[in-house]
């Protein structure tokens, strides 16, 4: 059996979580609202319409933070067209997507849902057809007490108290030329500066979200992000990522890998931010917003079959399988592995888009990927040790030498406990793994959960909706006089709690 050494010291740390990380992120786009958690005459909705089966789905997941409303959406989002009385507000053609928006659900809605679904909400301004002017008034509208224009509105809207949101996305991958009001870096840059000090002229309270590239293999990647922080470093908090992987060519091994590439990314971001820091003699870090992160490929062919100009169309519907979650597993470990920059994350999206959680007229249910996502949101807090991997490797295609095992190390000092995500990306054979915890010796194996299934494409669907779900492990992986030994099986996704 191949053998992986993973070192660790409690006094070597990486940083603590930020919960933040464990973000997610709904977009007006195909059945993600409309459906997905919003669906008045559905017989599994409250009075507001919210779909409570979703609700439960989505507090099962301590989900802290959601993106909204885009995504591509938001370079055309006139966010005075989605408040207010419902019968007033007009219809749109949606030109990111090609569909026709009602608007029947908008920004107050998503606060309320929020509210519901025990998280933050995580706000984008259109820096595509609009600008500072709009920013100002939108954050005008949700922040601002009362007593002026925009919060005056909100108040005859049924909104006394604003909402106080804290973190604003500037734009989304406006590098893109996809995108609708695609700028260059510079335009861009000066843009997202300006927008940002005025939004900070009526809220110092903020967080701010530059964009970054839309991918790492962007013919402008690099470029673009010291152009635009060097436009808008003072006033942002953040530098976006976003990052999607498929299994297009059917190579399992070099898919699992794609978080190697994953961490490159992240690496190459923090070398650009710190770049941009030391040429500024700046004393203030720029930390990421890995804001659009997870597997997309399944549906592209079924979305290029789209009617145009249709409502809520089942659009990005990727059906998930266990090779699949195997890689989010991953790529959540990678995260973790920098969460000294990484500080806030978004799984894209949440419910029925490239999502953990699907829906249909007989409920909703969870996709493979829902449980790596909820066992690291739910159990990976606290301190992430810097934990060395010396796991054996393969070659892959796109990302030469890959390990077997994704692993980290995650310490909570407070609740007295360890937690250990680990990956095995070996499709034959079960590895053995060791680990020196003395420093922990008072510490018992209390719990090993997996995710495993002999086969690689088994999903989860509306009449299957159990056929890959975790069970729990006995007996392979035991704590001696301090020493972790044990076992992961092939193709397996881990969690193993330890508690004093
Ligand atoms: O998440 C789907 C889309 O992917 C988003 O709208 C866009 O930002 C990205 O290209």
């Amino acid at each position: 059996m191949k053998k992986t050494e993973i070192v660790i010291d409690k006094n070597f740390i990486v940083s603590k979580v930020d919960r933040k990380i464990y973000g997610s992120f709904i977009e007006h786009l195909g059945r993600a609202v409309y459906e997905g958690i919003y669906q008045p005459d559905s017989p599994f909705s409250d009075e507001q319409g919210f779909r409570k089966d979703t609700l439960e789905l989505v507090k099962n997941l301590q989900v802290p933070i959601v993106r909204y409303p885009g995504g591509n959406f938001i370079s055309g989002y006139h966010w005075e067209d989605t408040v207010g009385p419902k019968e007033e507000r007009p219809a749109r053609p949606e030109l990111a997507w090609g569909v026709i928006e009602t608007n029947e659900f908008g920004l107050n809605e998503f606060v309320d849902w929020a509210k519901k679904a025990n998280t933050e909400v995580m706000m984008a301004v259109n820096l595509g057809t609009r600008g500072v002017d709009d920013a100002k008034n939108v954050l005008e509208y949700c922040n601002f007490k009362e007593g002026t224009y925009y919060s005056d509105m909100r108040i005859r809207h049924g909104y006394k108290e604003p909402h106080n949101i804290k973190t604003w996305c500037l734009g989304n991958e406006m590098d893109g030329p996809w995108q609708i009001g695609h700028k260059t870096a510079y335009e861009y840059g000066r843009l997202a500066g300006e927008t940002g000090r005025v939004m900070r002229l009526l809220d110092p309270n903020i967080e701010l979200v530059a964009c970054g590239s839309s991918h790492h293999g962007m013919d402008t990647f690099a470029q673009w992000e010291a152009t635009v922080l060097d436009e808008a470093y003072d006033v942002v908090d953040y530098l976006s990522l976003h990052t999607y992987y498929g299994n297009r060519h059917d190579n399992t091994p070099n898919f699992l890998a794609s978080n190697v590439g994953m961490d490159r990314f992240i690496t190459d971001v923090i070398s650009i931010c710190d770049y941009v820091k030391a040429k500024k003699r700046s004393k203030k870090k720029i930390n990421l917003s890995f804001d659009e992160w997870n597997v997309w490929y399944h549906s592209n062919e079924a979305d290029s079959k789209i009617e145009k100009w249709s409502k809520a169309p089942h659009q990005l519907e990727d059906v998930y399988n266990f090779e699949d979650a195997l890689l989010i597993g991953s790529m959540l470990i990678t995260m973790l592995r920098h969460a000294d920059r990484v500080k806030v994350a978004c799984m894209a999206q949440l419910v029925n888009v490239i999502a953990p959680i699907m829906t249909s007229d007989t409920g909703a249910w969870r996709q493979t990927i829902y449980y790596p996502y909820m066992h690291a949101s739910v159990y990976g807090n606290g301190t992430v040790l810097n934990t060395i991997v010396k796991a054996p490797v393969y070659e892959t295609k796109d990302y030469g030498d890959a390990p077997y095992v994704d692993c980290v190390i995650i310490m909570n000092e407070e609740e007295e406990s360890i937690t250990i995500f680990a990956v095995n990306k070996d499709l034959q054979e079960d590895m053995e793994i060791s680990c020196d915890m003395r420093q922990f010796a008072d510490y018992k194996v209390a719990e090993h959960i997996c995710l495993s299934h002999e086969d690689l494409k088994a999903e989860n669907t509306e009449s299957n909706p159990d056929n890959v779900v975790p069970f729990v492990c006995s007996d392979k992986v035991k704590m001696e006089e301090g020493m972790l030994t044990g076992v992961l099986g092939k193709k397996s996704w881990n969690v193993i709690r330890l508690h004093k």
